[in-house]
């Protein structure tokens, strides 16, 4: 019921009573005041006039069901929302019950990963209560092979979201790697549990540096954060839930059109390296080409010096820009 008041009096722009309170949620008064305290226990300032009612005057940056219930507006995804003070991963959360059958749409929310992973391997280490980190479990009835086309797809709802709430222009490194300025602010790994021909569920997991001021040195000239970025602080309730909106519609159109050709435009605006040389690294070497966009089914097509186009499919490849990280 908390994160109802919270709603109601998110949509007001002054004051609302006790009464319209208690009416519209059908309790009484006494228990909209109950609520009213925990709130503010919670460090909601709330401020309450005899024959007015309560107005909200500020909110923390607090990553609770109730905080994110109140913004989050979606049909299916985060309706089922877990959210942990602290866990290993999210993405092995949702795993984990995304073989015990949780439904699609779920996602898990953490203050705190201690032991969160990143691509080909690495870790992920995000300072609590400064990132956005979580994960959306997924039961999409396509063919596995196009599973990565969905971590395409949210790069392109997270880009799009942040751009919404903060202003920024973000871009998109190929795959899924969301850039400002040159510098990486968020990181997607997408997972999946499937047999040959149909997919169990995809996990994709989204780490966003929201309100972190530092990094350690050995990452200072390649990631950044929106409160470097904007020099403001993002309140992270609010962009979780305008990333699952974002992310639902392009979910949507992905699934109608039963690929990904349906958001390739959408995606190509915001590709860092369109039209400029990058330096594509694989297992057995790497060389360098002119980058030409994005294939119907989200490769990276990627123009040799022989004239030959290449299309290179996400996976062990790495792609660079010609001259640094982006
Ligand atoms: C990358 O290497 O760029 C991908 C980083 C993905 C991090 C996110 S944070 C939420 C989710 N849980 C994890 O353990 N990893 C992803």
């Amino acid at each position: 019921m908390k994160s109802k008041i919270l709603r109601m009096l998110h949509e007001s722009c002054g004051f609302v009573s006790g009464q319209e309170l208690s009416d519209r949620l059908e309790v009484s008064r006494t228990a909209i005041w109950k609520d009213i305290k925990a709130l503010e226990a919670d460090g909601y300032v709330i401020e309450a006039v005899r024959n007015r009612g309560y107005r909200l005057i500020e909110e923390p940056d607090v990553l609770t069901k109730e905080s994110c219930e109140t913004y989050i507006d979606t049909e299916a995804i985060g309706k089922n929302l877990i959210v942990y003070d602290k866990t290993d991963s999210t993405n092995n959360r949702l795993k984990s019950i995304g073989e015990e059958g949780a439904v699609h749409g779920t996602v898990a929310v953490a203050e705190l990963q201690e032991a969160g992973k990143g691509r080909l391997g690495r870790s992920w280490v995000a300072p609590a209560g400064a990132a956005l980190t979580f994960s959306i479990l997924l039961r999409p009835s396509v063919e596995p092979a196009k599973a990565s086309m969905l971590t395409l797809a949210a790069a392109l709802a997270v880009s799009e979201a942040i751009d919404e709430l903060t202003g920024l222009h973000t871009q998109i490194k190929w795959p899924n790697d969301v850039v400002c300025n040159s510098k990486k602010l968020v990181g997607i790994l997408t997972e999946m549990s499937a047999d040959m021909d149909s997919i169990h569920y995809v996990v994709v997991g989204i780490g966003i540096n929201v309100n972190i001021t530092e990094f350690p040195d050995e990452l200072k000239t390649k990631a950044t954060s929106l409160m470097l970025e904007t020099g403001k602080r993002v309140l992270r309730s609010s962009l979780l839930a305008e990333v699952l909106k974002k992310f639902e519609v392009c979910y949507e159109k992905f699934m109608v059109s039963g690929g990904f050709a349906v958001l390739k435009s959408d995606y190509e605006a915001r590709l860092a390296n369109l039209g400029r040389i990058v330096c594509v690294l694989e297992p057995g070497g790497e060389w360098r080409g002119e980058c030409l966009g994005l294939a119907e089914d989200g490769a990276l097509l990627v123009k040799a010096d022989d004239g030959s186009v290449k299309s290179i499919i996400s996976g062990e490849v790495s792609v660079r820009g010609g001259y640094g990280y982006v």
